[in-house]
């Protein structure tokens, strides 16, 4: 099933370069399917269209209180507030805008631990969060604040024990990732907001991955914190937005620069009024599309690994085959080295995880805390779907992955150790 706006958006995709496109590395002719969504996700046409005049003629500072192009600004801006806190359910009042995920979470970790002097500087977090989550840890850890992680079970589901357990210590903050960006799994926000509540510890989301993918609503699921990205939701790059509950009492923070007191003082410097105008078109459209897009990626991702695993002996599913982000599929190529693979696929654009963390050579810390062992982790690809995705383009990409992995295999291309896997699941 192919919906009708995405049927609609697909003679757009060309002029903007959506899901098919060119680069460097292939000849400037050849197309490259775009499976990597949950490192970036191309401008939808309609965020772009409300973009420009922001761009262009609307240029004023939301700041500048004294002329009508600081005041059209700021009632962009506004519009925009109340599009982000209509998607998750808060009110445009609890809305703090970002550059994006990495500074929310940044802010939203240090900023609370700064404005909680008064409580015990300890934050719960999990071993699968996003290296943006773990390196402001390592950096609050270094600063005298206790870090816990907490293991997950080897579909990646937090171990509500293990939490339960870590949180009979007086603890400020849990912070958890609810899509992962690697494996796409979808954590229990209620059950872990249910245990935060009793044990009296203030509970931030990173929704990253999440938001606009899967309904999400902060206020039935007592989340005080959530962090957001425009770019992995058809907006644009170098924008996102800290949630911030209000209420008596609202949530303590303290910010981490100083400036001219934009967003209450939270986030000080001049707003970025085109990205946030962006940014809010993204979401409203989230909203409209959320479950038939949803749905249909979902279908399509299935179809992926259906045709994978029938057509290749010794593959991995990573991650759970429910409660998943709909657009993820990570699997396991026994035998085939991972980078190899992705190489071999030049026309297909996927990763072997985080785009924030290929270029390393360490196998992923994701797959390895599901049980992996280096060797499998290294023989992973993680493919994303976006909202452009067709079933054609799913059937090319699962018959040249068959043949690669065919080839490799054959040429002995694969890591020592590298054995066949366990878990076929
Ligand atoms: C789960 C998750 N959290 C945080 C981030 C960082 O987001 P941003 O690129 O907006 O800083 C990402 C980006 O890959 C992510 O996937």
């Amino acid at each position: 099933m192919v919906s009708g706006i995405a049927c609609g958006q697909m003679a757009s995709q060309k002029k903007i370069g959506a899901a098919v496109m060119t680069t460097e590395r292939v000849s400037r002719k050849q197309k490259v399917i775009y499976l990597d969504h949950h490192a970036t996700t191309p401008l939808d046409p309609r965020v772009l269209e409300a973009m420009l005049p922001y761009l262009t003629e609307e240029f004023g500072n939301a700041s500048s209180a004294t002329h009508v192009y600081g005041w059209r600004a700021k009632e962009a801006v506004e519009q925009a507030r109340q599009q982000v806190a209509r998607l998750i359910g808060a009110r445009g009042k609890e809305i703090v805008f970002t550059s994006g995920a990495t500074e929310s979470i940044n802010l939203a970790l240090q900023g609370i631990v700064k404005a909680y002097k008064d409580r015990p500087a300890r934050i719960v977090t999990t071993t699968i969060e996003h290296r943006a989550t773990l390196d402001c840890c390592d950096h609050l850890g270094s600063q005298g604040c206790e870090v816990v992680l907490v293991g997950v079970d080897h579909e990646g589901f937090v171990r509500l024990d293990e939490l339960e357990e870590a949180l009979k210590t007086p603890t400020l903050l849990v912070s958890i990732i609810h899509g992962n960006n690697e494996i796409g799994t979808l954590q229990d926000l209620r059950a872990v907001g249910e245990l935060c509540r009793k044990a009296g510890a203030l509970l931030h989301v990173d929704a990253a991955q999440s938001l606009g993918k899967t309904p999400l609503d902060v206020r039935e699921l007592g989340i005080d914190l959530l962090s957001m990205s425009a770019h992995k939701l058809y907006g644009p790059k170098g924008v996102g937005a800290l949630y911030v509950r209000s209420g008596s009492p609202g949530v303590r923070l303290q910010p981490l620069l100083h400036g001219g007191g934009q967003e209450r003082g939270l986030r000080p410097g001049t707003l970025n009024v085109p990205g946030i105008v962006g940014f809010g078109k993204a979401c409203s459209l989230a909203a409209e599309l959320i479950e038939q897009e949803a749905a249909r990626l979902s279908a399509l991702r299935d179809l992926l690994w259906e045709l994978l695993e029938t057509q290749i002996p010794n593959i991995r599913l990573n991650g759970p085959r429910r409660c998943r982000l709909p657009n993820n599929l990570n699997v396991s190529f026994a035998n085939v080295e991972g980078e190899s693979l992705i190489m071999a696929l030049r026309d297909v654009a996927v990763s072997s995880g985080s785009a924030c963390s290929s270029a390393k050579r360490e196998p992923s810390h994701v797959l390895r805390a599901i049980g992996l062992s280096k060797a499998l982790a290294h023989a992973s690809l993680r493919f994303g779907l976006g909202r452009w995705t067709t079933d054609e383009e799913i059937r090319y990409a699962a018959r040249r992955v068959a043949e690669e992995v065919q080839r490799l295999r054959a040429m002995g291309f694969g890591d020592e150790g590298n054995d066949a896997p366990t878990d076929t699941a």
